[in-house]
């Protein structure tokens, strides 16, 4: 819904509004935030009139604005909204609006700047789920006679919203390896709370989504302010408060591309997209702003809606020993307790014996495979399975064909590369030939063999990302190289509409929303241990619907951490994503296969709820416990997920509230034991719950989402199934 008067421009939806006035020489941010309801042009005027803080002493002698595009200009000191130079000159930028206008609900400007020689396009997009899409791009002017046709260096384009002065709290993300997206939070403190990636890919220690709230705001609850930059390459991110504020606000949440030194220079008439960075906001806590993120995804049109198939996953069962008989009775066994897709993991191209070898490569090894893959690939169909393989087309081991005969394919120094990680090179696939060579490999791999799914991988950081120009003239490649690398993955779609795509990143050191613009899912991390993924898959789910996150359930000892833990656990917290199975099936007895069969059941019973309905996680004292679960759309049933990952000084629950449900509605309650029951940490009760073992206990909303209930107090490393669906009163 927007209202644009002469002068305001005022976007609402889901709740949210956007304010815009549109005055020259540039429009100012009004509002973000809260929807500010139907305004009149009266009420409108009103917000204008008090968009302005005082005149400070010893200050700027004019007002402060916040405007779309903050500048020196305008007395901002904060970070700019672009900056760069022109071998030295036109570094003070001063834009003004050349003409606004909406385009299928995007309010857009146009800017100018005739200091860079700029024409800049500004387009806010409210989007129905209430998150706020903004897409920037910049044009050089086309010269007339007599301007300089030097090429404009740009150093940084940021995107910049404004917050109130009551958001103080911040919450981001961090990681390693095997621990994606562990959060921090703290005090927005005066100065700038930067996150500068520079991985070429947004790494394990992804912000993911920027969040500033006002403080204590928990799961449930809480005002917050959330930004995702939905870019794979270098990114900016960044959360900055100065005394003096931001015109009315208090502070700016602002994010972009980490541009490399001369990385973009734009000659006359070219031009540079920067990343879209996606604003939300909620009054309701951090599962609203989910809830919005899962919204806009699943209202894409690519979004898949075909049930997500229980994928096996060949890595944690065989690694890279690759034998036709072994994997051909891993997909009978897989076959036979349900697997619906099969995916055959690193390992099967030439020379790929370790990871030290043969990446770049991608022809089948007839040594391992003296068949090809038609065999695995027919026998996996024939049970109606899809067959999947992995691939990692963006890098290359020197000990490979690849790299003996293309040495010049490598994105590196001329003078020499750098050090390997995980033994391998990045290959520039904005090199025309390269991108090409890639191309064909993947096209004729996927056609021969009918590949349903690539698992995509991407295993290292570039460093030193220089394509190697003429004469040694090195320029810095991660831009081109991730343009480069979503144009092979578009072009392999085309060619292939049904093809769908992992992104995985040495586990989850590649998810955002530009990936998953031309990808089916994540793999959130290479650590299968439940105690682990309860909270890596949590806070990927900020983002992320859980039919986008990769889950799977590895053997009793966990292969990254050593911990050995129960099925049932492992098996109910993969059963909240895209699940699947990362273990070698032969080695299991018939217990446990008995035991896998029932939950891949259940998966498939449950699965158009766990991917369709609302993600709720509880705000709980103890650390040690969680509650999450998914609502379905209308309400009417529920999952929910009690576990607990260790020991806490806590021995009751207390009466605990099961968030998302509705306190008029009433409702019954059962435990599902289908992937068995937890050790309890107590000899007994509480009763409600000991009667839900048997059936369907009657609960009004008010006791069970009101009060709340007592949940029984588990050991550690051990989970729970409820099932909740309304009833008539
Ligand atoms: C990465 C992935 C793993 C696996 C291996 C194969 O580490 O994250 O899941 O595919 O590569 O080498």
């Amino acid at each position: 819904m927007t209202r644009t008067t002469a002068r305001i421009a005022h976007l609402r939806a889901a709740g949210v509004s956007f304010a815009v006035e549109l005055t020259g020489p540039l429009p100012r941010v009004l509002h973000w935030g809260a929807d500010l309801g139907p305004l009149t042009d009266d009420d409108l005027a009103a917000l204008s009139r008090t968009a302005e803080g005082v005149v400070l002493n010893n200050a700027p002698d004019s007002v402060r604005q916040f405007t779309v595009w903050p500048t020196e200009a305008e007395n901002w000191s904060g970070t700019p909204a672009h900056q760069g130079h022109r071998s030295g000159v036109a570094t003070t930028p001063r834009l003004r609006l050349v003409v606004a206008h909406e385009s299928a609900g995007e309010l857009v400007l146009q800017l100018a700047d005739d200091v860079s020689e700029l024409d800049i396009t500004l387009g806010y997009l409210l989007e129905l789920s209430g998150v706020l899409s903004v897409r920037t791009e910049l044009t050089r002017q086309v010269l007339t006679d007599g301007q300089d046709a030097t090429p404009y260096d740009l150093a940084g384009v940021t995107t910049l919203l404004p917050l109130p002065a009551r958001a103080v709290e911040i919450l981001d993300f961090t990681g390693k390896w095997c621990r994606e997206r562990a959060p921090q939070r703290g005090t927005l403190a005066h100065g700038s709370h930067v996150r500068e990636v520079r991985r070429g890919k947004p790494g394990q220690d992804a912000p993911h989504l920027l969040t500033v709230g006002v403080p204590g705001f928990g799961f449930r609850t809480g005002e917050v302010w959330g930004l995702h930059v939905a870019w794979s390459g270098n990114q900016r991110w960044l959360a900055e408060r100065s005394p003096e504020g931001a015109g009315v606000h208090g502070a700016v949440l602002g994010g972009g591309e980490s541009l490399a030194p001369g990385e973009i220079r734009l000659a006359p008439g070219e031009s540079y997209t920067a990343p879209v960075c996606h604003f939300v906001w909620s009054d309701q806590g951090l599962d609203a702003l989910a809830d919005r993120f899962h919204a806009l995804l699943r209202a894409r049109p690519q979004h898949p809606v075909t049930p997500r198939p229980l994928t096996l996953n060949t890595w944690e069962a065989v690694y890279f020993d690759h034998r036709v008989d072994r994997l051909l009775a891993l997909t009978e066994r897989a076959a036979d307790i349900g697997v619906e897709r099969l995916v055959l993991d690193d390992g099967w191209f030439t020379g790929r014996r370790d990871d030290t070898a043969g990446l770049g490569d991608w022809a089948v090894d007839p040594e391992v495979w003296p068949g090809g893959l038609g065999p695995l690939a027919d026998r996996v169909h024939g049970h109606g399975m899809q067959f999947g393989l992995w691939v990692e087309p963006e890098m290359v081991n020197l000990d490979s064909r690849l790299a003996t005969e293309h040495p010049e394919w490598i994105l590196g120094p001329s003078v020499g590369l750098g050090p390997s990680a995980r033994h391998q090179y990045v290959l520039n696939l904005a090199h025309d030939d390269a991108f090409a060579h890639l191309l064909t490999s993947l096209d004729e791999l996927v056609t021969r063999y009918r590949i349903d799914y690539l698992k995509w991988d991407h295993n290292r950081d570039l460093h030193e990302a220089v394509g190697r120009g003429p004469g040694g003239q090195d320029r810095p490649g991660v831009h081109a190289q991730t343009e480069a690398a979503y144009r092979l993955l578009d072009a392999l779609k085309e060619r292939h509409p049904r093809l769908e795509i992992e992104s995985c990143s040495s586990g989850g050191a590649r998810v955002d929303l530009g990936i998953l613009a031309r990808t089916d899912r994540v793999w959130a991390s290479d650590c299968n241990d439940p105690v682990e993924r309860q909270s890596v898959q949590r806070w990927t789910g900020q983002l992320l619907p859980p039919e986008l996150i990769g889950t799977h359930v590895g053997g009793p000892r966990s292969h990254t951490t050593g911990r050995v833990t129960d099925a049932s656990f492992r098996q109910l917290t993969a059963l909240f994503g895209h699940a699947g199975i990362e273990d070698d099936l032969t080695a299991r007895t018939p217990e446990e296969l008995t035991a896998l069969r029932r939950w891949v059941a259940l998966y498939k019973a449950v699965r158009a709820l766990l991917h369709s309905g609302r993600v709720v996680r509880a705000d709980l004292a103890d650390d040690a416990v969680l509650l999450h679960g998914v609502v379905a759309a209308d309400g009417g049933s529920a999952l929910y997920c009690w576990a607990r990952t260790g020991t806490s000084g806590d021995g009751q629950s207390g009466r605990t509230r099961l968030p998302g449900l509705d306190p008029a509605a009433r409702y019954e309650i059962r435990v599902r034991d289908d992937a068995g029951l937890p050790v309890a940490h107590q000899v007994s009760g509480p009763a409600w719950y000991t009667a839900a073992l048997d059936g369907w206990v009657t609960l009004p909303g008010a006791v069970l989402a009101g009060a709340g209930v007592p949940l029984p107090t588990l050991a550690p490393a051990q989970a729970l199934l409820f099932e909740v669906r309304r009833v008539q009163p």
